[in-house]
């Protein structure tokens, strides 16, 4: 009788992490985008990466901000410079953009999101090495 009770357990235990996988929050990591540097790239800095990071991310992810104003951003993802977001640009990648192996929406959590179009721009500019 033993490995029956034993399997019965298991199967509800099972269960019961399936159940609270379907109907947790989606993932904060998707995979990385594969995404790929078109040439030539026209997507710099200054006249892409800037602007998106200021028009969604640096109201909670930047290093102006500390403690209850960051929202839960967690430290040293601040995305008011370039060198903050070269430095984590896999996470980037992996929480905001799109590109031929994943659509990653994760981030921002609320608010004003980015297009689809952009989050592809994203991915493209992070493959370029974010010039
Ligand atoms: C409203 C505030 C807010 C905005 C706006 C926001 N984030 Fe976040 N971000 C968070 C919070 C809170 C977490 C932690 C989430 C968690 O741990 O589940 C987080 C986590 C992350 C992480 C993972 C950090 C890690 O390694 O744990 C990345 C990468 C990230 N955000 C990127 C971005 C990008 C890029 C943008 C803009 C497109 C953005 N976020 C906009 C609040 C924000």
């Amino acid at each position: 009788m033993r490995p029956l009770v034993y399997l019965a357990s298991c199967s509800i235990v099972a269960s019961l992490v399936a159940a609270t996988v379907a109907c947790g929050e989606p993932p904060l990591f998707g995979p990385p985008t594969e995404s790929v540097c078109p040439t030539p790239s026209t997507l710099t800095y200054d006249n892409f990466g800037r602007p998106f990071m200021e028009a969604y991310c640096t109201r909670c992810h930047s290093s102006q901000l500390t403690g209850a104003a960051r929202m839960g951003a967690p430290s040293f993802h601040d995305f008011d410079s370039v060198f903050g977001i070269r430095a984590v640009s896999e996470h980037i990648d992996e929480t905001t953009a799109i590109g031929p192996a994943a659509s990653n929406r994760s981030m921002p959590p609320g608010g004003d999101r980015p297009s689809d179009a952009e989050r592809q721009m994203l991915g493209e500019w992070i493959a370029c090495g974010m010039p």
